[in-house]
C-alpha cells in the first residue's frame, strides 16, 4: 500500500495548481494521471484565460465585479454567485502569479498582458499567449511541479503517468484514498492518502463530434459518482460554435475576438437576422451563436445541410501569423485552406462539461478529506453557460483553494486510517478486472462507445425534447446491458490499452446517463440546454441545480438551490 498525505488525481492545469499549492504548504503530495501531464487536455485550450486586468490600450474600465456580472448573466443565472465573486476577485493574483513563473502572455506595446474580446463581455478581458495559452500555461506548472525533484529541503512533487484511477475509497463518510491501475505493468496498487483531489478534466467524449482529446472520457466523474459522490448539472453541455468541419477540432473564439465573421451561403453575417445575437454578432455567448449556426443551416442557410464559414481574410496576413498562427496551421494541415486567402468552414460541436463533481466554493464534497476542481467539477462558475476564457480561470483559482483546502484538512486530521475498506476494494476491482479477461462475451466496447457517440450526438445536442431524450434515455440502458457481455480484444496485462478503454467504457455510459437523466427533467431552456418543448426560461420552477446519484436501481435526481448573491435574475439580453 502506497501512502501520500494527499493524492491528486489529474495532471492538467488544476491538478498540478494544486499539487504545487499543497508543496507550498509542505503536504507530501502525489499526481496520479492517466497520460504524461503536458498530455493534459488543458494543453489544447486556444483563445486565452480571462482577468480584469483593464489592459487595452483604449483604456476601457474593468473590475472583478463587471466579470463577475458578465459570468453570472452568461451562466444564465445558474452559477453560484459566491463562487463567481471569488474566482473573479481571485483573477488578477493569478494571472500575475503565472506570469511571474514565466508565462509568455503576448503583450500590448507598453509592455502590458495583452486581452482580447470574447463572448459575453464585449471588450477585451481575455488574456492570451497568442492561439496557444493553455499550452504555455500547462508548461510553466509543469516546470513548477517538477523543480523541487533534486532539491533537498522541499519535498518532491511525486508523479505516477501512465496510471488510471478505478476507485475512490471512502469509509464512513471519510475519503481514505483510491485504487488505480498501473497501465504499463498492468497491476493494480491501493494509495492511502489523507486527502484525494479530483481534477480529472471534463467527459467531452461522451459525444462524438467534440473538441475534446480522446482521453475525455467520463471517467474522472464516474469514480466518484459510483462512490456515492452526486454529480452537478450534468445536462448543461457546452457547444463550442466554431470547430473544423468534420474533425471538430477546436477554432478559438479568439478569431471571431480578433474580428472574424461568421457567414452563411450567401456571404451574409447571418447572426444580424437574430434577436439574441444582431447586438454582439460574432461575440455574443457561445450558447447563442451555436444555436443560431445550427437555425441558419437548418433553415437552408449553410452548406451541405452541415455547416458555415468563418472569414479571416479580412485581418490580414500579419495579424493572422501573430495572433492566430495554430489555427492557421490546423486549418491548412486538416483541411488543406489558408485562413489568410480562403473561408474555414465550420460547425458547432461539443466542447465543455458546465456540470461536474458537486463541490463548493472551497472545492469540498460531501465526503470528507474528498476535494474536486477544474471541469471535472461543478462549483458552480459556469451555471447553464460557461463564458469562454473563464474555463482555463476556474482551473488555477479553484486548484490553489483546493489544494490550500486539502492541505489545511490533512494538517489538522491524525494518522492513517481505511487500511481494511482499502484492501476490500483492491480485491473488489481486481475480481472485476479478471471478469473482463475472462469475459466469454461478444460484444466489443468499441462498437459500445460509437453507438454511444451517435446517441449523445444526434438526441442531446443543441436543441432536445421530451421524446428524443426517452430515446437516447432507453438506447443508452440497452448499451448498459450490452456491456456486461463485453470481451476485451487482447488479453496481456502489459500496457493494454484495450483494459483501460473498457474501464473508462462504463464511465462513459453512466455519465452519459446523468447526462440525459437531467437533460429530460429539466423542462425549460436556459443557457446551454434548449428544450425545443419547453423554450422559456422559468425562473420559478427551475432556478435550481439538479444533483444526479447513481444506485443499484439508475439514476436518482435531486436539487439544490442556487446561491444569488449581488446579481439578481433577470431577462438575458445581448
Ligand atoms: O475558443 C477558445 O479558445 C476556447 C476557450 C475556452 O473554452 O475557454
Amino acid at each position: 500500500m502506497i501512502y501520500h498525505d494527499v493524492v491528486v488525481v489529474g495532471g492538467g492545469l488544476a491538478g498540478l495548481r494544486a499539487a504545487i499549492e499543497l508543496n507550498r504548504h509542505n503536504v507530501k503530495v502525489a499526481i496520479i494521471s492517466k497520460v504524461h501531464p503536458i498530455r493534459s487536455h488543458s494543453v489544447a485550450a486556444q483563445g486565452g484565460i480571462n482577468a480584469p486586468l483593464g489592459n487595452h490600450p483604449r483604456g476601457v474600465y474593468d473590475s472583478w465585479k463587471k466579470h463577475a456580472f458578465d459570468t453570472v448573466k452568461g451562466s444564465d443565472y445558474l452559477a453560484d454567485q459566491d463562487a463567481v465573486v471569488r474566482m473573479t476577485k481571485e483573477a488578477d493574483e493569478r494571472i500575475y502569479e503565472m506570469e511571474h513563473w514565466g508565462c509568455p502572455f503576448s503583450r500590448t506595446a507598453e509592455g502590458k498582458i495583452a486581452q482580447r474580446p470574447f463572448g459575453g463581455a464585449g471588450f477585451p478581458r481575455t488574456c492570451y499567449a497568442a492561439d496557444k495559452t493553455g499550452h504555455a500555461l500547462l508548461h510553466i506548472l509543469y516546470q513548477q511541479t517538477i523543480k523541487f525533484k533534486q532539491a533537498a529541503e522541499r519535498n518532491e512533487i511525486v508523479i505516477y503517468e501512465e496510471w488510471l484511477v478505478t476507485d475512490l475509497v471512502i469509509e464512513d463518510g471519510v475519503c481514505v484514498g483510491v485504487i488505480a491501475l498501473d497501465i504499463v505493468s498492468g497491476r493494480l496498487e491501493t494509495f492511502q492518502a489523507g486527502a484525494v483531489i479530483f481534477a480529472t478534466g471534463g467527459a467531452g467524449r461522451v459525444y462524438g463530434s467534440s473538441t475534446n482529446a480522446l482521453i475525455n472520457t467520463g471517467m474522472g466523474m464516474a469514480v466518484p459518482y459510483w462512490a456515492g459522490v452526486p454529480l452537478k448539472d450534468m445536462e448543461f453541455i457546452q457547444f463550442h460554435p466554431t470547430t473544423l468541419l468534420g474533425k471538430n477540432i477546436l477554432i478559438t473564439e479568439g478569431c471571431r475576438g480578433e474580428g472574424g465573421f461568421l457567414l452563411n451561403n450567401k456571404g451574409e453575417r447571418f447572426l444580424a437576422k437574430y434577436n439574441d445575437s444582431k447586438k454582439d454578432m460574432e461575440v455574443a455567448p457561445r450558447d447563442i451563436i451555436s444555436r443560431n449556426i445550427k437555425r441558419e443551416i437548418m433553415t437552408g442557410g449553410g452548406f451541405d445541410n452541415s455547416y458555415v464559414h468563418l472569414d479571416l481574410r479580412h485581418l490580414g496576413e500579419e495579424k493572422i501569423i501573430q495572433r492566430l498562427p495554430g489555427i492557421r496551421d490546423i486549418c491548412m494541415e486538416f483541411v488543406g485552406v489558408d485562413p489568410v486567402t480562403t473561408l474555414i468552414p465550420i460547425q458547432p460541436g461539443q466542447h465543455y462539461t458546465m456540470g461536474g463533481i458537486d463541490c463548493n466554493t472551497e472545492c469540498e464534497t460531501i465526503v470528507k478529506g474528498f476535494y474536486a476542481a477544474g471541469e471535472a467539477a461543478c462549483v458552480s462558475v459556469h451555471g447553464a453557460n460557461r463564458l469562454g476564457g473563464n474555463s482555463l480561470l476556474d482551473t488555477i483559482v479553484f486548484g490553489t483553494i483546493a489544494g490550500c483546502n486539502a492541505a489545511r484538512y490533512v494538517q489538522n486530521s491524525s494518522g492513517k486510517k481505511g487500511e481494511d475498506t482499502l484492501n476490500d476494494a483492491l480485491k473488489r476491482t481486481e475480481q472485476r478486472i479478471d471478469a473482463l479477461y475472462k469475459s466469454g462475451g461478444n460484444e466489443v466496447p468499441a462498437n459500445i462507445k460509437v453507438a454511444l457517440n451517435k446517441v449523445m450526438d444526434n438526441k442531446v445536442g443543441i436543441f432536445r425534447e421530451a421524446s428524443q431524450l426517452k430515446e437516447a434515455f432507453n438506447e443508452v440502458k440497452d448499451l448498459q446491458e450490452r456491456y456486461k457481455q463485453i470481451k476485451l480484444n487482447y488479453t496481456g496485462r502489459r500496457v493494454n490499452l484495450s483494459l483501460a478503454w473498457a474501464l473508462e467504457l462504463k464511465g462513459d455510459l453512466d455519465v452519459a446517463d446523468a447526462v440525459i437523466a437531467g437533460a429530460l427533467a429539466r423542462e425549460e431552456s436556459r443557457g446551454s440546454h434548449f428544450r425545443t418543448d419547453f423554450p422559456k426560461r422559468d425562473d420559478t420552477g427551475w432556478l435550481k441545480h439538479t444533483r444526479v446519484y447513481f444506485t443499484s436501481d439508475g439514476v436518482r435526481l435531486d436539487y439544490k438551490p442556487v446561491n444569488i448573491g449581488p446579481f439578481e435574475p433577470k431577462e438575458r439580453r445581448y
